[in-house]
């Protein structure tokens, strides 16, 4: 039997992910199968620990059970422990390791794909869900001088940036201050929804960073008419997968062909 994985979400009909991952496996001429996984809201573990007595051999985790995997894995990597979410689940009869690879897929999407060097660079981070707490510490790794991150509800800003030793505010607080960087890490542009960003949090020439995929949000509508230059999460999410399949596999899978193809709207 093929080695099976699959990424576990609700909803999750959207994933790009088993995409990507039949795309790596074929690249790397890896024998696996990548399926999807609708779990009831209620009902991660269950959902899991069945894939996982079938001999599922790993997971990918994503919204809204990211906080669920960190608490479900046995064991959790060096990134997971620090970022206290798991979006990678490697499975056996005996173990279930958690790891987290968000925050290294977009470190290496805006190093090596976009080429922007984050040393020394002011950096804001909207939102303090699961998402901005899988990224936090990869971003403080590659060499910010300065992370600051702005949240709606100030007591998970706060709490956040705590963990981590860095500054918290409220988006009314961003007045008067810019930054070089500013990745959003809120639902909001899913709800076509702005966060109330100030445009002046955009230095002239700055980066924003949506890590959304697939979707003009607001927040890039704004970014693009305050002058930044402005991406979303495409390229995270294939880097994301590709450090997954590492963890898996053993092998990392070329991105900038796929990266490429996908950007140009192609069937893979
Ligand atoms: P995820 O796992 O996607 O991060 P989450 O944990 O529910 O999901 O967090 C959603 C994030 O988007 C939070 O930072 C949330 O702000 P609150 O903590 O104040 O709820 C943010 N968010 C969602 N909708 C928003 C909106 N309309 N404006 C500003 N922030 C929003």
């Amino acid at each position: 039997m093929r080695d099976r994985y699959a990424v576990v979400g609700n909803p999750v009909a959207h994933s790009r992910s088993p995409q990507i991952h039949a795309e790596f496996a074929r690249a790397t001429g890896q024998d696996l199968e990548y399926g999807l996984i609708e779990a009831p809201l209620d009902g991660f573990e269950r959902t899991v620990e069945e894939f996982r007595r079938q001999g599922g051999k790993g997971l990918n985790v994503t919204v809204p059970f990211k906080e669920a995997a960190f608490r479900y894995c046995r064991k959790a990597s060096r990134r997971a422990q620090a970022a206290q979410v798991v979006n990678t689940l490697v499975l056996s009869a005996s173990e279930v390791l958690g790891d987290t690879t968000d925050g290294i897929g977009l470190v290496t999407d805006l190093t090596r794909n976009i080429g922007f060097d984050l040393g020394g660079k002011k950096l804001l981070l909207m939102g303090a869900g699961g998402a901005a707490q899988g990224v936090v510490q990869a971003l403080l790794d590659a060499g910010v001088s300065q992370l600051m991150v702005a949240n709606r509800t100030m007591s998970r800003a706060l709490a956040l940036a705590a963990r981590h030793g860095v500054e918290a505010c409220g988006y009314e607080e961003l007045q008067g201050r810019s930054f070089d960087v500013v990745v959003n890490a809120t639902s909001a542009g899913l709800a076509s929804d702005a966060p109330g960003l100030p445009d002046s949090a955009f230095k002239p020439g700055a980066l924003a960073y949506d890590m959304v995929y697939g979707l003009d949000t607001p927040f890039l509508v704004q970014a693009r008419a305050a002058g930044a230059r402005a991406f979303d999460g495409l390229g995270m999410l294939v880097e994301q997968a590709a450090e997954s399949f590492f963890v898996w596999r053993g092998v990392r899978p070329d991105t900038r062909a796929l990266l490429a193809r996908l950007r140009s709207g192609q069937a893979l």
